[in-house]
């Protein structure tokens, strides 16, 4: 057991601080002294002078021998992996890495349809063939879940050489996948489990929240600590266990990814956020999941309000919920959810993390106040009271439109002519997207929710999906990932 109240990497560079050295080394406004003064006022001393360079006593997140490297095996036995790697460049860099290090150009790998787009990055590094998953989808949540045991079963009989499956949980409503079941499906085959949860940091340090991709045994995993919990934006941690990946290639791979230069406040902040967890993690997330039901609660006693909790458990897709991610139908008012959020926003100095058609998503986490969450509900409360007619904010009418059409149908999934990566590295060119079926498509085609590619990298543009898409625009659906939004030209391979 190691002492999880120490902060090694943190400790270093306060060490160094107090040691008064004269820097004559990067970076250039040499702690803080040449730092423009209004910024210097408004962060404070301290954060410059701890913004310093990998050097002796300071260690080298890319080759770490001592405080890194101590507070990663902090880390890794915090989460309980066998090695940990703080990242500085979020779970972006760590699907990146997770894929250069676990598939070969060519070596199939599974993947679910509705992953984030750092995994279409990482098929384009890495050269691998895609087997896509569909996840399941709720029909009346109007919501992708997670990724089914029986649909990687079913993936892997279909494929047996795919070499790794990858997968994502939870997903961005906090809808986890049966970790354990899917493990033990694709471990029996002696396939690699490679787990985005970018949205679960904080998953193994309370019981009443899923179990954690290291829990279930998965080769690799990522956590996005600055999203749930207290480290700088961009930091992540990528986990190993087992034998499975070859830990010189890992090590490899994360030198090529990382910057010589990555930003020391940002690796201390890893290193507190872990200790944090380790040592008071229970009582904090306690307190958040009572507050964050409690919220749920009050709403669900709103009219024309429903935010989701345990009942959904058990759906397809739907193993376990990440009570912390609380999710407002709003649609019940008569509004989008675009359209709440930005009343939220502009009536009361409210920012959600996320909006869709129907929904908003809120974060309640170990930094979400008493108060905070009591304005959360009064907001609601006064929302749905409202009878004044909203002017800008009448509902739109794009709700109705898209209710009547039964959009969530996904269509077929394409036939893949090229690999991501070939199709992203082709020449390209624009060709007006009414006439571009039979062509090659360059890019991915996101209608948003739920978010899942109906065309990407590689596959063949179909007619029914110009046909689809095109009704999906006029329904005034949000298509995430082209390069023209109104989907006048599309990007597609030069033949
Ligand atoms: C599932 C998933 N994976 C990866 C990422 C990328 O994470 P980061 O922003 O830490 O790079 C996100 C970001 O939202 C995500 O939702």
């Amino acid at each position: 057991m190691l002492d999880q109240n120490r902060t090694p990497y943190f400790q270093a560079l306060l060490d160094y601080v107090d040691s008064g050295v004269q820097p004559f080394h990067t970076p250039g406004h040499m702690q803080g002294h040449g730092a423009d003064r209004a910024f210097r006022e408004f962060v404070g001393d301290n954060i410059l002078a701890i913004d310093l360079t990998p050097m002796p006593g300071i260690d080298d997140l890319l080759q770490p021998t001592e405080s890194i490297k101590e507070a990663q095996e902090l880390a890794a036995e915090a989460y309980g992996a066998d090695h940990t790697f703080f990242l500085v460049n979020g779970s972006t860099s760590g699907n990146q890495c997770m894929m250069m290090t676990a598939v070969n150009p060519g070596d199939k790998i599974a993947v679910p349809r509705n992953s984030h787009k750092s995994m279409l990055g990482g098929l384009v590094m890495s050269g691998a063939h895609p087997i896509y998953m569909q996840p399941a989808v709720d029909q009346e949540m109007h919501m992708d879940n997670a990724v089914t045991p029986e649909t990687v079963e079913r993936t892997l009989d279909r494929y047996p050489d795919v070499k790794a499956v990858y997968l994502v949980s939870p997903t961005y409503y906090g809808v986890a996948a049966d970790l354990v079941t899917i493990e033990r499906i694709v471990h029996e085959r002696d396939k690699l489990l490679l787990i985005d949860e970018a949205w679960g940091p904080h998953f193994k340090f309370h019981n009443a929240l899923p179990i954690s991709a290291t829990e279930a045994g998965a080769d690799l995993s990522i956590n996005s600590t600055h999203k749930m919990l207290s480290a700088f934006s961009q930091c992540a941690m990528l986990h190993q266990i087992g034998d499975r990946v070859r830990l010189d290639r890992l090590k490899a791979v994360l030198k090529m990814f990382l910057s010589t230069s990555p930003n020391l406040p940002m690796v201390a902040s890893l290193d507190v956020a872990r200790k944090q967890m380790a040592t008071e993690g229970g009582a904090l997330l306690s307190r958040t999941i009572e507050l964050a039901q409690d919220v749920r609660r009050r709403l669900n006693e709103i009219e024309g309000i429903y935010s989701f909790g345990e009942e959904l458990q058990g759906r397809e897709g739907v193993f376990d919920l990440d009570p912390t991610k609380v999710t407002v139908r709003v649609t019940g008012l008569g509004y989008t959810g675009y359209e709440a959020s930005e009343i939220l926003r502009r009536r009361y100095n409210i920012q959600v993390e996320l909006a869709d058609l129907f929904n908003v998503v809120a974060l309640f986490t170990i930094g979400t106040t008493e108060e905070a969450a009591e304005r959360f509900v009064l907001a609601f409360q006064e929302l749905a009271r409202d009878d004044r007619p909203l002017d800008m904010y009448a509902p739109s009418g794009i709700l109705e439109q898209r209710l009547t059409r039964q959009t969530y149908i996904l269509p077929e999934i394409p036939p893949m002519r090229m690999l991501p990566r070939d199709a992203f590295l082709a020449d390209t060119e624009f060709v007006q997207f009414r006439e571009s079926a039979g062509r090659i498509c360059a890019e991915t085609l996101s209608p948003y929710p739920p978010g899942i590619p109906v065309i990407s990298p590689g596959e063949e543009i179909t007619p029914e999906l110009i046909d689809y898409l095109r009704l999906e625009l006029k329904a005034g659906v949000r298509i995430q990932g082209p390069y023209d939004d109104e989907l006048r030209v599309i990007r597609v391979v030069k033949e």
